[in-house]
C-alpha cells in the first residue's frame, strides 16, 4: 500500500492524478466513493485524466472509449479494460495498493 495524498484533497466529485512507484494514476472521488485507475488508456495510451465523467463512466479525450471507473471495463461483453486499484482511506490520508 502506498500512501498518495491526504483524504481531504479528494472530495466528492474530485479528480487527482498522481504519481506513484513510477505509475501515473488518477483518483476520482464520486458522490463519495473513491476510485483509481491507470492513467493510460489501453487503446493507444493517452491520459485518461483530463477525461469527461458520465456517473461512473470515463470518456477517453483521444478517441472516445468509455470505461468504468469502478471495474476498467468498456461497456458491453467485450472489449478493452484499464488497470484499476484499490484506494483506501487511512488515518486522513489515501493509499493505493500496488502490486
Ligand atoms: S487512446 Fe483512448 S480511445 Fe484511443
Amino acid at each position: 500500500m502506498m500512501t498518495v495524498c491526504d483524504s481531504e484533497d479528494l472530495r466528492p466529485g474530485q479528480r487527482k492524478l498522481v504519481f506513484v512507484d513510477g505509475r501515473s494514476i488518477v483518483l476520482f472521488n464520486i458522490e463519495g466513493t473513491l476510485h483509481a485507475i491507470d492513467n493510460a488508456c489501453p487503446h493507444n495510451g493517452a491520459s485518461l485524466a483530463s477525461g469527461q465523467l458520465d456517473g461512473c463512466m470515463l470518456r477517453c479525450p483521444a478517441h472516445g472509449l468509455r470505461f468504468d471507473v469502478r471495474t476498467g471495463c468498456m461497456p458491453g461483453p467485450s472489449g478493452l479494460r484499464v488497470a484499476t486499484f484499490n484506494v483506501h482511506a487511512v488515518d486522513g490520508k489515501l493509499a493505493i495498493d500496488i502490486d
